[in-house]
């Protein structure tokens, strides 16, 4: 208990006084409901998804996990409250380094509020397959923004002194036979995809856990793949925290300890009863079990959650609420904005129309482990009605109908539903503007048929466009969605998974209070057929089932090829010069910028510096993209993210930036040596407002 000495050894001194059984109990979770065996210990659980037993005689404490991706999981029936921030590829579409640690932090805290010790967050899953149920908890379609920003946000977590995790270790980028399909990758297209996030949040942040996921990767268990875990994350990364599995993605003893799973969850099939049994038997060494134990021990020292636990308190209710909304109001994206339709004046306008399903009560969140409870219960159902459950469609009661009033006093603003199309076309005939609210929920345990608004809504607003030409659509959407009826209106917000202050933020931005200055973080396609996988695989029916004794033994595999490799998203796209409905990178502001004076100079790292000024009427911020062509000889997509910069401007204001690359993200993979490096060649530097829009170009040779 010296705090003076460092993590490794006082986690070496704990691991020599303990027992066999000691070292087991910090190897496995108590046990959850459906998913095997539960422990009479998990009596002593706070209600989170996982709980590891403290040693009260070494003064080790417990491990209180809860999920916790874009808040506090689990708060209603706890009879707790969290605050729900904006969705993490809502957050991921700021771009901002500050916003994600300030995210991250907030979480802790409420964590910390509640009794808990460790987050199950910090999903950086690529947006491989948009289409994926979890795209909502992930950070988009780039490795470099996703990593860049999941380090911050485990930074901010951890700060706090709460153990921090990174999700879901590796590849799980589709919710379809999670627990039985096996993923098909090149290895340096996965080291340059997919596990590069995971590289950059290692790097940065020291987390410590990463969970592995569900889904084989090239013939092996993600929890049991010796590749993953052992040869890439712990060797080659050099990663000090513990392994820890997704709820029942465990399926050995022997193979999953030595391939460097260090912690079962949430149950004990494997890691209790007959891991000690194969220790006892010499089929797994001592050493390894050490090894398992000193990783978790050293975490919890490292973070602090031993010299620092948690202290129950009351959240700051008032303090998150503000946070959320201003992270929202970074987050939101304007796709279209027709003829200086937004920002509205409502001294200019008589009449608006507030139409689309609940947009008089609230606005939508997305579903599985990361749901948050709202406050009051799911904001369409009677008051008081009870809890949230497992893939129910939750509102969240932020209203955007009363934040449209708010801002427009003496402006006529009614509401329809959109339910009966001929009623809303008369409303939109009447009304001098109309603001469609369009949502399309997703949850974790499904994938979407595909990437259109489901209810008809694609038929409502091209109705209401019809009718109305000062049509306004406001997506609440957690991925990419296509839209039949873009032409057809005027302006489009992509407002994401808004959270507990949604509608102030979508309100402040239609108004003007605040100068939108989002930028996608992944692609949306113009249709399904430009996807690399038009069709998503799904599993026969003898790989599917819900009996934890059967996933646990492990289902028949069926295969999924990501043969297009390394491009993702927009790398995709570029490659097979597929043109899309909105670019990776982009978004429009209030104001307009230009660029100007790129200047490369080479070296180790290069500098990038270029003048971004605000050349319109009003202040905002604009997120400069630097982006990097690699010489031909590597045969890599046209163009990969190296860099960016956040910059507030003032009309009028111009700024120079100098931007540091770091040479990991101007490396290739080199697989036979196993390793990065940079190749001599020719570097095309490219600058500008969106992956299509980069007006700034240079090229420089690198040796
Ligand atoms: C999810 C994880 C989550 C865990 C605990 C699993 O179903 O994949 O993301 O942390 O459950 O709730």
């Amino acid at each position: 208990m010296n705090s003076k000495l460092s993590p490794d050894e006082r986690s070496a001194m704990v691991l020599k006084q303990m027992t066999l059984d000691e070292k087991i109990s910090l190897l496995h979770g108590t046990g959850m409901k459906g998913l095997g065996p539960v422990s009479p210990l998990s009596v002593g659980s706070n209600g989170g998804a996982g709980y590891v037993v403290a040693i009260p005689r070494l003064g080790i404490p417990a491990i209180q996990m809860s999920d916790a991706a874009y808040g506090v999981r689990m708060s209603g029936e706890n009879g707790r409250y969290s605050t729900a921030l904006p969705c993490n590829v809502g957050s991921a579409a700021s771009w901002d380094l500050d916003a994600a640690y300030q995210y991250g932090a907030l979480i802790a805290r409420e964590l910390r509020a509640q009794g808990y010790n460790m987050t199950l967050g910090g999903g950086i899953n690529l947006t491989r397959e948009p289409r994926n149920g979890r795209t909502f908890e992930y950070l988009g379609e780039d490795p470099v923004l996703a990593g860049r920003l999941v380090g911050q946000v485990m930074k901010g977590e951890q700060a706090q002194h709460v153990l921090g995790d990174i999700k879901h270790y590796a590849l799980n980028d589709q919710e379809s036979g999670r627990n039985s399909v096996n993923v098909n990758i090149s290895e340096r297209a996965l080291r340059e995809s997919d596990l590069l996030a995971f590289e950059i949040g290692v790097r940065d942040a020291d987390p410590a856990a990463v969970m592995c996921s569900y889904n084989r990767v090239n013939g092996d268990y993600a929890c049991e793949n010796k590749y993953l875990l052992m040869d890439v994350l712990k060797k080659n990364w050099k990663f000090k925290g513990f392994v820890v599995s997704d709820w029942g993605a465990t399926h050995s003893v022997e193979k999953a300890s030595a391939a460097g799973l260090d912690q079962e969850e949430p149950a004990e099939i494997f890691y209790g009863e007959p891991m000690k049994k194969a220790v006892q038997a010499g089929k797994v060494p001592m050493s390894e079990v050490d090894d398992h134990v000193r990783r978790i021990l050293r975490s919890m020292f490292a973070t602090g959650v031993i010299d620092d636990p948690p202290v129950k308190s009351v959240v700051d209710v008032m303090g998150g609420m503000d946070i959320a909304q201003k992270i929202e109001e970074q987050s939101i994206v304007l796709l279209k904005n027709d003829g200086g339709q937004l920002p509205l004046d409502a001294s200019k306008i008589k009449s608006i129309a507030v139409i689309g399903p609940h947009a008089d009560v609230g606005m939508i969140s997305g579903g599985g482990s990361a749901q948050v409870d709202p406050p009051g219960g799911n904001a369409i159902m009677p008051p008081g009605t009870g809890n949230t459950t497992w893939q129910m469609h939750v509102w969240f009661p932020t209203s955007p109908l009363k934040s449209i009033r708010a801002k427009a006093p003496g402006v006529k603003v009614q509401f329809d539903p959109g339910t009966n199309l001929n009623v809303a076309e008369d409303l939109a005939k009447s009304s001098d503007v109309v603001i469609v609210f369009a949502y399309q929920w997703e949850s974790e345990g499904m994938d979407l048929p595909d990437l259109s608004l489901p209810d008809d809504q694609d038929r409502l607003i091209a109705r209401v466009a019809a009718a109305n030409r000062h049509t306004i659509v406001v997506l609440e959407t957690g991925t990419a969605v296509t839209m039949p009826w873009s032409s057809q209106v005027s302006g489009i917000l992509e407002a994401w998974y808004g959270g507990s202050r949604g509608a102030e933020a979508v309100a402040n931005v239609l108004f003007g209070d605040v100068n939108p200055s989002g930028k996608l973080p992944m692609t949306f396609p113009q249709s399904e057929a430009d996807l690399p996988h038009p069709e998503l695989v799904k599993p026969p029916a003898k790989s599917m089932s819900d009996d934890w004794r059967k996933i646990a033994a492990g289902l028949p595999a069926f295969q999924v090829h990501y043969d297009e490799g390394l491009k993702v998203g927009y790398k995709w796209y570029d490659a097979e010069r597929k043109p899309v409905l909105f670019p990776f990178g982009y978004g429009l502001s209030y104001t307009t910028y230009s660029y100007s004076d790129l200047k490369i100079t080479p070296g180790n790292p290069v500098h990038v510096s270029f003048t971004v000024a605000n050349s319109g009427q009003r202040a905002g911020a604009e997120i400069a993209e630097i982006y990097a062509a690699l010489p031909a000889s590597t045969g890599e997509p046209p163009k990969r993210l190296v860099g960016w910069s956040k910059l507030q401007l003032a009309p009028g204001e111009r700024r120079n930036v100098d931007v540091e690359i770091d040479p990991l993200f101007l490396a290739v993979f080199n697989v036979d040596k196993k390793g990065w490096e940079q190749t001599a060649g020719d570097y095309g530097f490219m600058v500008g407002g969106s992956s299509q829009d980069l007006p700034l170009k240079q090229t420089i040779t690198m040796k």
